[in-house]
């Protein structure tokens, strides 16, 4: 070993403190569970398999980043957990029950802002209590409620086009919690904020999953964000996606902003870099036209 570099402890020698937390949080009920998941998508140019043989758990109030290449599965992934769309194989069981479509009990938030721009604010976290014959005075207070949890109580009867990128996004995590699901589907919902909001996000984040009685499922493809929020990280690989590893993070809580520099961190992140940069077999010509085609356009245009 080089003498002028010090030694990183191995991420996988957890403190103690972190091995109890680790213990305890595995004792806890299975909120999700995926078996022998499968995902082939058929296309003119045969089938592409997007998805192969996932397995995993994430046990009630665990927060679990999935992270992974471009291409690897983690929207297909996601959007199967939220009923859009169908394995080919396997199943995934949210409170031992099947999962056959969208339901409350999920809640999403996406990259894109998908919130309604002729609503406010308020209307906006009002609409899913409505839609659920909640009736709008209930309807309201709830979402008067978690405005105020996402602290943006002030900015009720603003309209979205009136909000910052992160106000946005807070919006739209007040109203997938309004609903109160059981577990939080999150596809890189802070991918298109500037570096600085994002880290306020992902404080902000933690602090309210801190208060509330949530499972939370978040997909990035940022190795510092999913180290500074997970207990876990189902780390995917790509053609086809398959599971490389599923790593405890060895930092305690809460999370504190010096913890990004910290040994610990650099030591997972490193696994994490070893991992997802590890060399893959070029797929031929013909996919390479069809990943260009069907993945997340923001992947591959700069
Ligand atoms: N509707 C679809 N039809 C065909 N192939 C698809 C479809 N959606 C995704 N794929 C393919 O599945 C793979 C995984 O895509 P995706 O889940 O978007 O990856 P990620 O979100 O990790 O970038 C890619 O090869 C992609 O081209
Ligand atoms: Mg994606």
């Amino acid at each position: 070993m080089n003498p002028t570099t010090p030694a990183l402890p191995d991420y996988l020698n957890l403190s103690e403190t972190v091995r109890e937390r680790m213990a305890r949080l595995k004792e806890r009920e299975v909120v999700l569970e995926v078996r022998n998941m499968g995902k082939k998508f058929k296309t003119r140019r045969g089938d592409v398999t997007a998805l192969n043989d996932i397995n995993f758990k994430t046990h009630r109030r665990e927060l679990v980043c999935v992270i992974g290449p471009s291409g690897c599965g983690k929207s297909t992934l996601i959007r199967i957990l939220a009923g859009l769309e169908s394995a080919t194989s396997g199943e995934v069981l949210l409170d031992d029950k099947p999962v056959t479509g969208p339901g409350s009990e999920r809640g999403m938030v996406f990259q894109g802002y998908t919130l309604f721009p002729w609503l406010t604010v308020k209307k906006n976290v009002m609409f899913g209590p409505e839609m659920n014959q909640r009736g709008s005075f209930t309807a309201e207070r709830e979402a008067r409620q978690w405005l105020e949890l996402v602290g943006l109580e002030k900015f009720a009867d603003v309209y979205p086009h009136q909000l910052s990128g992160g106000m946005k996004q807070r919006v739209a995590i007040a109203r997938a919690l309004v609903n109160q699901p059981r577990i939080l589907l999150m596809d890189e919902p802070f991918g298109a904020l500037d570096a600085q909001t994002r880290l306020k996000m992902q404080t902000h984040l933690l602090e309210i999953w801190k208060n509330i009685d949530i499972t939370i499922l978040f997909i990035t493809h940022d190795l510092d964000e999913a180290i500074f929020l997970a207990d876990r990280i189902l780390v995917l690989k790509a053609n086809p996606g398959e599971v490389a590893e599923m790593i405890e993070v060895n930092l305690e809580r809460p999370r504190r902003v010096e913890d990004l520099t910290s040994a610990a961190f650099m030591a997972t992140k490193a696994r994490l870099t070893e991992l997802i940069h590890a060399p893959v077999v070029e797929p031929d010509d013909g996919v390479q036209l069809h990943l260009l085609r069907m993945t997340d356009i923001s992947d591959v245009v700069e």
